[in-house]
């Protein structure tokens, strides 16, 4: 495989459009994709921010677009061609019409199209570990709609559009809180855990979570567009190499505080009384999910080498809040 010094910056460099491009992919995705050369053009409605500033952001074309209602409007399509891409990356499709529409209108306009998928299109894994050939499975409204996209373009793919397909696992980084080890989203999980309190997890902790830092789904991105030879038409799983159990990941973070965890191990049926509905419904998700997928085919195809193990991207998630952690 061709390494980007062996490449000219013109075969690199590609006028891209990213949609969703303020977000925690985009926030480190679009200063990597200017400082390779990219011509970019950031997607968004205006309201957020990128997690920091960078200087890269000074030499991005700035677009506001409201992708809902410019599918109401049926104009979305239409108003990204207009932005004359050579490449577009798409963080924000849920829906297979909205990925038919941009298929239908970018064929033969652009040069490469990189969707963001999920490893929750595998559904609950047969095997461990698991590969992108592994079935699709999912469940869950967000899971069987993220496979619905992933069909249509490859099957686009099949029919020579230029498609490529991402799928990161848990996406974790400074700015937002990572999913805790009893897996949802409550701080107290991480605070009891840094204070010698004790947590609670369900049946015996061994359910399994996939981080991905946030920089790392970036790099994946940046080298889908300069592999774009070989990736058009290929899945790839982004994530952490290994995945962490929630047991080792509650000592983990506890050990970084100088602390022993402090587990308890409670069935699904009675843990579920301990918290609230929305963190009992992810904690669910996520130990359905168990993912525990190989990263092996990005490594191979992208040179997609993470810079983060799971817990490395926590623990670079958590230093702003926790500030003992740096
Ligand atoms: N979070 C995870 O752990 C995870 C795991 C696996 C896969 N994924 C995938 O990651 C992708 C999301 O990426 P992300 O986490 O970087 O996103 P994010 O942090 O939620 O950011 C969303 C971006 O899209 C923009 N946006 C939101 N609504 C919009 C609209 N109606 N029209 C135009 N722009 C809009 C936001 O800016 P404005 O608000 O200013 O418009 C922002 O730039 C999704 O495809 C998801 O399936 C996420």
């Amino acid at each position: 495989m061709c390494c980007p010094t062996e490449r000219s910056l013109q075969e690199i460099a590609l006028r891209t459009v990213i949609i969703g491009a303020t977000g925690h992919i985009g926030t480190w995705l679009v200063p990597r994709l200017v400082r390779a050369g990219h011509d970019v053009v950031a997607v968004s409605r205006g309201m957020r921010r990128p997690y920091h500033d960078a200087v890269e952001w000074n030499s991005v074309q700035r677009v506001t677009i409201d992708r809902v209602l410019e599918e109401h409007a049926g104009t979305f399509a239409r108003s990204i061609a207009g932005l004359h891409a050579e490449a577009v990356v798409d963080l924000t499709c849920f829906d297979p019409v909205s990925a038919m529409h941009l298929v239908q209108v970018l064929r033969d306009r652009v040069g490469v199209f990189v969707h963001c998928g999920t490893l929750w299109v595998h559904g609950t894994p047969a095997t461990r570990p698991y590969d992108e050939k592994a079935p699709r499975h999912p469940f869950g409204d967000y899971g069987i709609r993220k496979a619905l996209v992933e069909r249509v373009l490859l099957d686009a793919a099949d029919g020579g559009f230029p498609a490529i397909l991402l799928h990161p696992g848990h996406i974790s980084g400074p700015g937002w809180l990572p999913i805790n080890p009893a897996g949802h989203l409550d701080k107290g999980v991480f605070d009891a855990l840094a204070d010698g309190g004790r947590v609670t997890l369900v049946d015996d902790g061994m359910a399994t979570l996939q981080h991905v830092h946030a920089d790392d789904v970036a790099q994946a991105f940046e080298l889908a567009l300069l592999h774009r030879d070989v990736a058009v038409g290929e899945a790839f799983h982004v994530a952490a190499a290994a995945p962490v159990t929630m047991r080792a990941y509650a000592e983990a973070v506890a050990s970084w505080f100088g602390r022993e965890a402090r587990l308890t191990y409670l069935p699904w049926e009675e843990w579920l009384l301990t918290v609230g509905e929305r963190d009992a419904e992810l904690t669910r998700d996520h130990m359905l999910h168990s993912p525990c997928a190989s990263i092996g085919k990005a490594r191979a195809m992208l040179g997609f080498e993470p810079r983060f193990t799971a817990l490395a991207a926590v623990r670079d998630a958590l230093t702003p809040i926790y500030p003992s952690l740096a």
